[in-house]
C-alpha cells in the first residue's frame, strides 16, 4: 500500500488558514428567455458560490454530487503546488466524481492574489457550475491601490435554452459545429434586450464618489467579449491573479478563461443621471461560425441620485473588431514593483511551437455521413494531435509507473508539418488531423517557452490557451508567422502580464515562458469549450527534482484514480 504524506505538510507556511465549504452538485429549476429549464448547480446557485481566501491560504472544498451525471471540479488559475491531485480536469488528474459519491479538494493558494474563478472541467457542465474565487492580501499587507469602497463580482457567462448535454451529444453524433447559445449573461442574466429578462436584469448599486473593485470573469465556453460601462473609465489594476501596471480605458476585453479586476470610480454626470447600462458583446473573429451575437446588459444603478431617468447605452468595439481586442490586451503588464517583482525567465531550456488548429477528421463508415467539413467531423488539435483522453486518469497512472498504459510520451516539440500556417488558402487536406493522447515530460525547473502559433486552417479563429499548475509570462505576440530568428528580439522580458490563459490570434502567435518548477500531471488547452472537447489539448508531466520541497506530495491512491480523503 502507498503510504500518505502526513496531512501536516500542508501546513508548512503555518498560519494558514483552512477554510472549507460544502458543495453539493444538484440539479434545479430555472426561467431564463422565458422558458423554464433543469439545469445543474452548485448549492442551488447560479452563478455558484464565491470561494475568498487570502494570498497563501488552503481552502478546502467537500464536493458532494447529487447530480445524474459525473463532475470534477477546476480551481482555474490556482497553481496547485506540488498538489496536482486536486486540479481537476477528468481523466488527467482524477476520474470523474459519480452521481452519488463524493470527493474533498484542497486548493492551495502560494503566489496568487486578485481574481481567479473555478469551474467544472466535465463535459460542458461549466456553462452553469462555476464561480468566483477572490484572493486578497494576506493580513496584514495590502493591496498596491487605494481600497476600494466595495468589491463586486461580474461573471460573464452563456445561456442556453437546451441542455448542454445535448448540445454536446448533438454536435459529436453528427460531427458537426455545436449549436451556439442562446444568450450572453452577466451574473447569469442575459440583460433586457433580451426577452423576459426584463425584470432580473443585472443590477450594481453604487454611490457618486465611491471606488468599487469589479472582479470580471469570463467564464463563457465559447465568447471573449468586449465590455463597457456607459459613462464610466476604468482602470486595470490586475488579471489572472496576478497585478498589472494600472491603465485607464474605455472598454476591456476578456478572453474565456480571464478575470480582469477594474476599479470604477462611481462619478455621475449631471444632476439628475442615475442609471448607465452596462454592455457586453462577443468578438467574432471566425467569420465561418454561427455565433451568438446577442448583447448582455447590466445597470450601474446611483442609489444617492435623485431620479431614475432612462440609461445611456456605451460604445463597444463592433463584434468583428479584433484589432480593439489587440490593441486592449497589449496594454497589460505585469505590475513588477518590489512587493510584486516579475520574475521573468531570461535562459530557455526548452522551445516548442505549438500550431493551434480547428480541424476535421476523417469519418468512419459506421458514423457517416458526418456533418463537419466536407463531409468529416469537427477536430481540433495542438501540433496536429487532436488529444484523446484516456479512461483512467493519466495522473494516477503516472503515480504508479505506467504512465505508458494511457498515454505516449512524445508530445511534439514542432509542428510535423511545416507550412505557411498563416497563409490565406491553404490547401484542404491540411484540415486533417488524427486522434492521440501524446504527452510531454519535463524536467524539474526546466524553463519552456512554448510559442503557439495560429492557424488559418478551415478560416482560422483565434483560442485562448490555458495552462494548468502554472501562471506564465506573456513574452511576445505577432502577426503571421513566428520568426524564430527576429521576433525574439523583441520581446518584453521586464514588465510582461503574468497570465494563466492567453489569446492566439487566428494569424498570428503568440509566445509564453514558464519555469517548470511545479511536479506534477498539468493540463494545457484552447478554453473555448468545443475546441477542448474536439482535442486542442495536451498534458505537461513535471518530473520530481531532487530536493524534498521539489516532490509532488503523495496522497494514498486507495484504489485507481480515487483519492483518500486526507
Ligand atoms: Cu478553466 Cu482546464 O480550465
Ligand atoms: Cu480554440
Amino acid at each position: 500500500m502507498l503510504q500518505g504524506v502526513p496531512p501536516d505538510l500542508y501546513l508548512e507556511g503555518n498560519g494558514l488558514t483552512h477554510r472549507s465549504y460544502n458543495f453539493f452538485i444538484k440539479e434545479s429549476n430555472i426561467t431564463r428567455l422565458c422558458r423554464e429549464k433543469t439545469i445543474l448547480t452548485v448549492n442551488g446557485q447560479f452563478p455558484g458560490p464565491a470561494i475568498y481566501a487570502r494570498r497563501g491560504d488552503v481552502v478546502v472544498v467537500n464536493v458532494y454530487n447529487q447530480g445524474h451525471t459525473n463532475i470534477t471540479l477546476h480551481w482555474h488559475g490556482v497553481n496547485q503546488p506540488r498538489s496536482p491531485w486536486w486540479d481537476g480536469p477528468e481523466y488527467i488528474t482524477q476520474c470523474p466524481i459519480q452521481p452519488g459519491n463524493n470527493f474533498t479538494y484542497r486548493i492551495i493558494f502560494s503566489e496568487e492574489e486578485g481574481t481567479l474563478w473555478w469551474h467544472a472541467h466535465t463535459a460542458m457542465d461549466r456553462a452553469t457550475v462555476h464561480g468566483a474565487i477572490i484572493i486578497r492580501p494576506r493580513h496584514g499587507t495590502a493591496y498596491p491601490f487605494k481600497k476600494p469602497h466595495k468589491e463586486i463580482p461580474i461573471i460573464l457567462g452563456e445561456w442556453w435554452n437546451d441542455d448542454v448535454g445535448k448540445v454536446m451529444a448533438d454536435a459529436l453524433s453528427t460531427g458537426s459545429d455545436f449549436q451556439p447559445s442562446d444568450a450572453n449573461t452577466i451574473n447569469g442574466q442575459p440583460g433586457d434586450l433580451l426577452p423576459c429578462s426584463n425584470d432580473s436584469t443585472f443590477r450594481l448599486p453604487v454611490k457618486h464618489g465611491e471606488t468599487y473593485m469589479l472582479r470580471i470573469i469570463n467564464a463563457a465556453l465559447t465568447n471573449g467579449f468586449f465590455f463597457a460601462i456607459a459613462g464610466h473609465c476604468l482602470t486595470v489594476v490586475s488579471s489572472d491573479g496576478s497585478y498589472t501596471k494600472p491603465f485607464t480605458t474605455d472598454y476591456i476585453f476578456i478572453e474565456s478563461g480571464q478575470t480582469m479586476t477594474v476599479l470604477l470610480k462611481a462619478r455621475r454626470r449631471g444632476h439628475s443621471n442615475a442609471r448607465y447600462y452596462v454592455a457586453v458583446r462577443p468578438l467574432a473573429t471566425n467569420p465561418a461560425a454561427v455565433l451568438d451575437n446577442s448583447t448582455a446588459t447590466a445597470v450601474l444603478e446611483y442609489i444617492d441620485a435623485p431620479s431614475a431617468n432612462r440609461a445611456n447605452f456605451p460604445t463597444l468595439p463592433s463584434i468583428n473588431d479584433s484589432s480593439a481586442a489587440a490593441a486592449y490586451t497589449a496594454q497589460l503588464r505585469s505590475l513588477a514593483s518590489k512587493e510584486h517583482p516579475a520574475n521573468v525567465p531570461r535562459r530557455v531550456d526548452e522551445h516548442m511551437l505549438v500550431t493551434v488548429a480547428v480541424n476535421e477528421i476523417s469519418c468512419a463508415p459506421n458514423e457517416a455521413p458526418c456533418k463537419g467539413p466536407h463531409g468529416n467531423r469537427f477536430a481540433s488539435s495542438l501540433n496536429n494531435i487532436s488529444f484523446e483522453a484516456p479512461h483512467r486518469d493519466i495522473l494516477g497512472a503516472y503515480y504508479r509507473s505506467v504512465v505508458g498504459d494511457v498515454a505516449k510520451t512524445d508530445f511534439p516539440d514542432n509542428p510535423p508539418l511545416s507550412f505557411n500556417f498563416t497563409a490565406d488558402n491553404l490547401p484542404p487536406e491540411i484540415a486533417l488531423t488524427a486522434r492521440g493522447t501524446r504527452v510531454k515530460f519535463l524536467a524539474y525547473g526546466t524553463v519552456v517557452e512554448v510559442v503557439f502559433q495560429g492557424t488559418t486552417i478551415l478560416g482560422g479563429d483565434s483560442h485562448p490557451m490555458h495552462l494548468h499548475g502554472f501562471s506564465f509570462y506573456v513574452v511576445g505576440r505577432g502577426i503571421g508567422n513566428f520568426d524564430r530568428h527576429h521576433d525574439p528580439a523583441k520581446y518584453n522580458l521586464v514588465d510582461p502580464p503574468y497570465q494563466n490563459t492567453v489569446s492566439v490570434a487566428k494569424n498570428g502567435w503568440t509566445a509564453i515562458r514558464f519555469r517548470a518548477v511545479n511536479p506534477g500531471v498539468w493540463f494545457m488547452h484552447c478554453h473555448f469549450e468545443r475546441h477542448m472537447i474536439w482535442g486542442m489539448e495536451t498534458v505537461f508531466i513535471v518530473k520530481n527534482g531532487k530536493r524534498r520541497d521539489a516532490k509532488f506530495l503523495f496522497v494514498g491512491v486507495t484504489k485507481i484514480g480515487y483519492l483518500r480523503k486526507i
